[in-house]
């Protein structure tokens, strides 16, 4: 689902930002403007940011319930089979 259309930033393209800068840092800036940044767009008209900081919180959300599994599991995150 396209989330900012002047950047076509999708739901997914967070998601993805969000697990990227999760194993960047243990807590990063998850702020629309620096998710964004780290898919390379900029906000334009920022209309998307209350959309776009839910899908955010969904995406930490579902980061930190991977890492726990994973690691209950005795893997590294992100190395778990789906
Ligand atoms: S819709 Fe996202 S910056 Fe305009």
């Amino acid at each position: 689902m396209i989330i900012c259309h002047c950047n076509q930033i999708t739901s997914g393209d967070l998601e993805h930002a969000v697990c990227c800068l999760m194993r960047q840092c243990n807590s990063p800036d998850l702020c629309p403007s620096a998710v964004y940044g780290e898919l390379g767009a900029c906000p334009k008209c920022c209309q998307c940011f209350p959309l776009a900081e839910k899908v955010i919180k969904q995406g930490y959300l579902q980061f930190i319930c991977q890492a726990e599994i994973e690691a209950r599991a005795g893997e590294e995150p992100g190395l778990a089979k789906r």
